[in-house]
């Protein structure tokens, strides 16, 4: 069994050059926001879920982009919203967001 059920990493890459990046969007904000959302469903810890920031994940004109294994699931997003959407259906209930996905 792995350590953690789901692991999300959130892109919070800054480029520099004015070329497309998720730090953009506010990453950085929203990867703090869904971890405190996950620690206040008590979904944190081994065998739970885990948050984490990550460098360019490659999709970048994508972006905002999030990656949820082991299911290998992008997502992008906008809002708060859009974060407790993915938290509520994917990561409680197990259905991918749809309308999310990259
Ligand atoms: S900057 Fe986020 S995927 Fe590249």
């Amino acid at each position: 069994m792995s350590y953690y059920q789901k692991h999300l990493f959130f892109c919070t890459n800054q480029r520099e050059d004015g070329s497309p990046c998720c730090s953009d969007h506010d990453a950085q904000a929203m990867r703090d926001y869904a971890k405190k959302r996950v620690k206040a469903l008590n979904l944190n810890g081994e065998g739970k879920i885990r948050v984490n920031s990550a460098g360019c994940l490659g999709r970048c004109g994508e972006g905002p982009v999030i990656v949820v294994y082991p299911e290998a699931v992008w997502y992008t997003y906008v809002d708060q919203e859009d974060i407790d959407e993915i938290v509520d259906e994917h990561l409680v209930n197990g259905q991918v967001v749809d309308r999310l996905k990259i």
